[in-house]
Parts: structure tokens; sequence; C-alpha cells
């Protein structure tokens, strides 16, 4: 594993644990952007340059779909999981009459969704406690959003999600590449994803998976070029048929060459071994945090673990003179650490010693 490591330049210096914002880059993530802005300004951009742009797309979003376990022409290309959100919710053509249930522990990627719903259409939003959130669906309950993992946490969602019969939407920003991922089984209607963090990619990469039934369900309220399969058809041009209808309407080639090469920097490691060893490190940081006073917040077997700090906002900063990233949570009196793979004990150790 060691092997993994020595592609992420910032972990040479660094202690680096805030994957849950944005992930570590590799070396070879900046390298593939430098060679797509190396090739634009030498040759333009011309047809090739498209060309190029839509193969990198095309390898993209099977790499995405590697990582959420499903087949390529149900993944979109985002550029977050925000707007992977947006763009499901917004699809669904809510109005006053619905209501959506969602969690008391959403980040304002989902919520700011759910505010639009709210405001411009009068939907109904409802929240309950995450982790009862499959007990609270009432009748007049139309969709249940909330996160896979939550990012206060480190929570799974209740299994019991995959069986309701109402449509469910996971927000996967702390799942996809974190945590093994198949969207097929959690019986979702869509889940949306971030590449930048625990893919490693860059900022502006992402995913929205969508359930084959929901191609035509969902309404894409945004078109452009690459969302039809004969955009030379003007105003009688035909969407794909894919979930290449909700992709992003431009994402350029260094954004998804580096996304594309980070993604398979972790592949290639292999997924269930990069999973394995995240959430045991992960684990065993709990572990010992707890060993040495501090509160660790209730989670489950993922990659986040949030514990108590009498000064969380100084705490960070004190940590991060001394090398050691990580992130405070608003409004709370927790630090959350983001454990992946590509960290070592000595990195659980250092943070310890600092504490
Ligand atoms: C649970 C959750 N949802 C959404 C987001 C937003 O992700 P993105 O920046 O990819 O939109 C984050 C992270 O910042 C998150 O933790």
């Amino acid at each position: 594993m060691s092997e993994l490591r020595a592609n992420f330049p910032v972990l040479h210096e660094r202690v680096y644990l805030n994957a849950g914002t944005d992930g570590p880059l590799p070396q070879q993530a900046f390298d593939a952007a430098q060679e797509e802005l190396a090739r634009e300004l030498a040759e333009g951009r011309t047809a090739s340059h498209f060309e190029r742009r839509g193969e990198l797309a095309t390898q993209l979003r099977s790499a995405y779909a590697l990582a959420l376990g499903a087949p390529a022409q149900d993944v979109a290309l985002t550029t977050c999981t925000t707007e992977g959100l947006n763009i499901a919710l917004a699809g669904l053509g809510l109005s006053a009459n619905d209501e959506v249930l969602t969690s008391d522990e959403e980040h304002p990627g989902l919520l700011g969704a759910l505010q639009t719903l709210h405001e411009l259409h009068g939907v109904h939003i409802r929240m309950a406690p995450f982790e009862s959130i499959h007990e609270q669906v009432s009748n007049a309950t139309t969709v249940v959003v909330c996160s896979h993992v939550s990012w206060i946490n480190g929570s799974l969602a209740p299994a019991q999600l995959a069986s309701l019969d109402v449509p469910v939407i996971l927000d996967g920003a702390q799942g996809v590449g974190a945590v093994a991922v198949d969207v097929t089984k959690l019986g979702v209607i869509a889940y949306a994803g971030s590449g930048q963090k625990w893919l490693c990619g860059p900022d502006g990469t992402g995913m929205l998976y969508v359930a084959p039934d929901w191609h035509e369900q969902i309404a894409a309220t945004r078109r452009g070029y690459g969302n039809y399969e004969n955009p030379g058809d003007g105003m009688d041009a035909l969407l794909h048929k894919s979930a290449a209808r909700f992709d992003t309407l431009s994402m350029n080639a260094e954004t998804a060459a580096a996304a594309l090469a980070a993604t398979r920097v972790l592949a290639a490691e292999g997924w269930p071994s990069v999973f394995e060893r995240a959430a045991a490190l992960a684990e065993s940081l709990a572990t010992r945090l707890e060993q040495s006073g501090r509160e660790v917040a209730p989670r489950d077997q993922t990659t986040l673990v949030a514990f108590s700090s009498d000064d969380p906002a100084a705490e960070r900063e004190r940590l991060a003179a001394a090398g050691i990233l990580l992130r405070d949570l608003p409004n709370t009196s927790l630090l959350r650490a983001s454990v992946g793979a590509w960290n070592d004990e000595q990195d659980i150790a250092r943070l310890l010693a600092e504490l």
C-alpha cells in the first residue's frame, strides 16, 4: 500500500485527513491535466479537440460507473454532488401537492435543492432524524432524499430505505469511493456523488446515477449539445436515451483527464482493498481517540471520524500549522478526520500525538 501513497505528493510532508472535503490529488491527475492543456496550447481546439473531449467523457463515465456498481449508460457526468441532486430533484416536477422527506443532518448541497423546490414550487419539505428516516414516510411523501453516509458523523443511512414503496434519492458525497457502493442494490432512483472527494479528482467533477426506469420519468430540465443524440436537428433533436441526457452542460478536457487518471490510480489498487484499508484505519483512529479521552460521534464502518474538541476552529488551525489537515464542522463541537486508503498508521499516530 505504500506504493499507493507514493502517488500523492501532499502526503510526503503532511497528514492529509480531508478527503471528505477534497481528496489528495495524485501526481497522475496533475500530469494528465497538463498534457491536455499542452495539446490545446499547441494544436488549438478544433474538431479533434471535441472528439478528444468526447472520448474522455466516455472513459470517465465508465470509471465512475465501476465505482458505483452501475452500467455506464445509467451514469451522467456532473460537476459535483450538489449539481446531481439539483438535476434529479428539479426533474421530478414536484409541486405544492408533494412532500419531500429528508433528514435533519443534511449538507447545504442537498438543502439548497430542497429550498429551491420549496420557494419556487411550494413543495413541502419535512425533516426526520437520519437514523429513523425510513419510519417517517407518510401517505403524503412523494420522495425520500438523504445522505448515503452522514457528513457529520460517518453513519450510514438505514438499510431499510432500499425496500420503501416511495422513490429514494441518495446524496453519495461521502459514499462513492469511500465505501463499497452498489447502486442497483440500494433501491434508489438516483444517487449523486463527487469526483473531487474520495475519488481524488479535481474540483468540478461528479456523477449522477439514474435508474433506467427513471431516465424518462425525471425530466432533463437543462439541455445542450452533449445531451442530444442528434444535436444538429435543432428543435427536433432527441435527447440521449441513456443518462447522458442529464450530463453537465460543459466539461473541459483537462478536468475530465485529471479525474480519470485519479480514479485509475485507486482502481489499480483494487476497490475492495481501498475500502477495507480506509475503513480499518478509520476504525483504529476512532478507538484510539476514545482511549485518549475524546468523544467520538456515533459512526458506522465508513471513512469519517468526528470527535469532540473544546474549540474546533482553533484546534484545526493549530493542527494545520503542524501539517495535519482536517476540518471542523460548523455549529458543532466536532473536528472531522477523513481517513483514506492513502493514509497509514503513522498518520494516525501523528494526529494523536498532536491532540
Ligand atoms: C453529504 C454531502 N453532500 C454534499 C456535499 C457537497 O458536495 P459537492 O461539493 O460535490 O457538491 C458534501 C461535501 O461537501 C457532503 O458532505
